[in-house]
C-alpha cells in the first residue's frame, strides 16, 4: 500500500499547469474561440465542457496525454472509460493501420465482425449472439427495440438518475432534480424539452434498491412492460452496485410479468473478464455493450440469448429492422478484437489489485483531510461519493453531492498536479500502461490537491460546468 501518510507541503507560488492554459495567448483559448464560431457551445459532446474553456488535447501515448500547451498528464479518464489499453497501443495501432490500407468500409460483410462476436460470445456466459452498432447509445436503443419486438409490449422501466446514452426512452429521468422528481414512492419520469411528452407514460421510473416500491410499480405496469433497464454498476449513482437481494427481486419480478431484463454494460463491462453481470451473479436477457469493445473506435452492441436475438434475424421475419452504414466496420472490429484479446484474466486480476490500491489510498486521503466521503467502484473503475456510507439511491447521491463541492475541486486541482481528470470529479478508469508508480503519483496528487483545497481560500483555476452528472 502506498504511503500517503506524510504531510504535504503547503501550496507554493510555483507556476501551475493550468496557468499556461489560461494565459492570454494559450492555444486552448484560441481553439475554443474558433470552435464557438462553428459549433454551438464549441463542442459536439457536453462532457467536454469546462469553465472557462476546455483543455485541448494534442496527443496521447500509453497513459500520458499531452495538451496543446505541451503539458503532460497521466490520463485517468481514458475517454470516459473507453480506452483500456491506453492511447495508441502499438500493436493495436499496427493492426488498424493494416486494415486502413485495405479498405475501411464495404457494402459486403468481412470476417472481422465474426471474430469479435466469437470472442464476446465465448467470454460472456449470458449471451449467445451479438449485433454491432456505432455507439453505446445505439446498443441500448437496440436492446429496448429487441425487448419490445420479443414481448409485443411498449413500455420500459429504468432507474432514476441512471445514464444510458441519448436514446430518448433511456435518457428520460437521467437528470431528475428535487424540483421535478416527485414522490419517492412514485418517481416522476422527467424529460428534456427535446423529448416527446408521451414518454411520461411510456417510461416507468424506478427508485434503485427499493424492493417494495419497484415491485408495486412493476406490478402496476407489468402487462405493458417490455423491459427493465439496469446498469450493474451505475456511474451516475457513484459506481455502487445495486444490492444483491434487490437485483434478485427485480429479476424475479421481470420473469413473473414477462418483461425482459436489459443490463447496460456499456461502461461496466470493463470490470470483469466475463462482464459485470457475471461478476455480480446477474442473468440478464439482453446486454448493451460499447466503449472498450471498440478498442478506441466508435462502437456499440446488443447481445443476448438466441431466443431473444432472433428478433433481428431476417430469416425469422426481421422484427427489428437494423441498418447502420458503419455497423461492424473492419477498423472498429479489428481494433476491438486486438484490444479484447489482450485483456486476459490476469489483466483483470491486476486491475482489481491496482483499483483496490486507488480506492484504499483515496479513502485514506479523505480521512486524513477530514472529508466525509467514500471511495467506491470495482476493478479498474473508481469514484468518490460524499457521506459517511455509500448512498442507496440517486436521490441520496444527488443530495450528498450538492453539499460537498470540495470533491469536484480536488479533482480539478489534480490537473495542476499532472493528473488528467474529467468533469465528473473524482471518477476515473485505469488502463494497462499504468502500474504502481502511476498509482503512487495519483494518490500523492490527490493528497496534495485535498490539502490545497482544504487549506486555500483561492478557487481552483479551472472549473467544469456545475452539475455535470453524465458520463458521456
Ligand atoms: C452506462 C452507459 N450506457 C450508455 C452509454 C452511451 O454510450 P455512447 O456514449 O457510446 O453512446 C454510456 C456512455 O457513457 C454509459 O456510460
Amino acid at each position: 500500500m502506498n504511503d500517503v501518510s506524510r504531510p504535504v507541503a503547503a501550496a507554493t507560488d510555483a507556476p501551475r499547469s493550468t496557468d499556461r492554459y489560461l494565459g492570454e495567448d494559450a492555444a486552448s483559448r484560441s481553439l475554443y474561440e474558433r470552435a464557438l464560431d462553428v459549433m454551438p457551445g464549441g463542442n459536439s459532446r457536453h462532457t467536454l465542457v469546462m469553465d472557462p474553456y476546455p483543455i485541448y488535447a494534442a496527443s496521447g501515448h500509453g497513459c500520458i496525454v499531452t495538451d496543446v500547451e505541451g503539458q503532460e498528464r497521466i490520463d485517468f479518464v481514458n475517454n470516459y472509460t473507453s480506452l483500456i489499453l491506453g492511447h495508441s497501443h502499438p500493436e493495436v495501432t499496427e493492426a488498424v493501420a493494416r486494415v486502413i490500407g485495405n479498405g475501411t468500409a464495404f457494402s459486403l460483410p468481412t470476417e472481422t465482425d465474426i471474430r469479435l462476436a466469437e470472442l464476446l460470445v465465448e467470454r460472456i456466459p449470458y449471451i449467445d449472439q451479438v449485433r454491432f452498432a456505432n455507439s453505446g447509445s445505439e446498443g441500448v436503443l437496440l436492446a429496448i427495440r429487441a425487448a419490445r419486438a420479443a414481448t409485443g409490449r411498449s413500455k420500459i422501466a429504468k432507474f432514476e438518475g441512471c445514464y444510458h446514452g441519448i436514446y430518448d426512452y433511456a435518457q428520460a429521468s437521467d437528470s431528475s432534480r428535487p424540483k421535478n422528481w416527485g414522490e419517492s414512492e412514485r418517481p416522476a419520469t422527467t424529460l428534456e424539452p427535446s423529448m416527446a411528452k408521451s414518454l411520461e407514460t411510456e417510461v416507468v421510473t424506478l427508485p434503485l434498491n427499493d424492493i417494495e416500491v419497484c415491485g408495486a410499480l412493476i406490478d402496476e405496469h407489468g402487462d405493458d412492460l417490455a423491459a427493465v433497464v439496469m446498469d450493474p454498476l451505475p456511474a451516475a449513482l457513484g459506481l455502487i452496485p445495486p444490492r444483491a437481494d434487490f437485483v434478485a427481486a427485480i429479476r424475479a419480478k421481470t420473469k413473473e410479468c414477462g418483461a425482459l431484463l436489459i443490463a447496460d454494460e456499456v461502461l461496466s463491462f470493463r470490470i470483469d473478464y466475463r462482464g459485470a453481470c457475471h461478476r455480480f451473479g446477474i442473468e440478464p436477457d439482453l446486454v448493451s455493450l460499447g466503449k472498450i469493445i471498440g478498442g478506441g473506435f466508435p462502437v456499440g452492441a446488443v447481445a443476448g440469448k438466441a431466443d431473444v436475438m432472433r428478433v433481428f434475424d431476417h430469416r425469422d421475419g426481421e422484427l427489428v429492422h437494423h441498418g447502420g452504414t458503419y455497423n461492424g466496420n473492419p477498423v472498429t472490429m479489428v481494433a476491438g478484437y486486438e484490444t479484447m484479446k489482450r485483456l486476459t484474466p490476469d489483466v483483470f486480476a491486476e486491475f482489481d489489485r491496482l483499483g483496490d490500491r486507488v480506492r484504499d489510498g483515496l479513502q485514506e486521503v479523505l480521512r486524513r483531510h477530514g472529508i466525509e466521503a467514500v471511495a467506491t467502484g470495482r476493478g479498474s473503475l473508481f469514484s468518490v461519493v460524499p457521506g459517511d456510507q455509500p448512498p442507496k439511491d440517486f436521490r441520496a447521491v444527488f443530495t450528498a453531492r450538492s453539499t460537498a463541492p470540495q470533491l469536484q475541486k480536488i479533482a480539478l486541482e489534480m490537473l495542476n498536479r499532472g493528473m488528467l481528470m474529467g468533469a465528473r470529479g473524482l471518477f476515473g478508469a485505469l488502463s494497462t500502461p499504468m502500474g504502481d508508480a502511476e498509482i503512487d503519483r495519483f494518490l500523492e496528487a490527490a493528497d496534495g490537491a485535498a490539502h490545497w483545497v482544504r487549506g486555500s481560500s483561492d478557487p481552483p483555476r479551472a472549473t467544469p460546468r456545475s452539475g455535470g452528472a453524465r458520463t458521456k
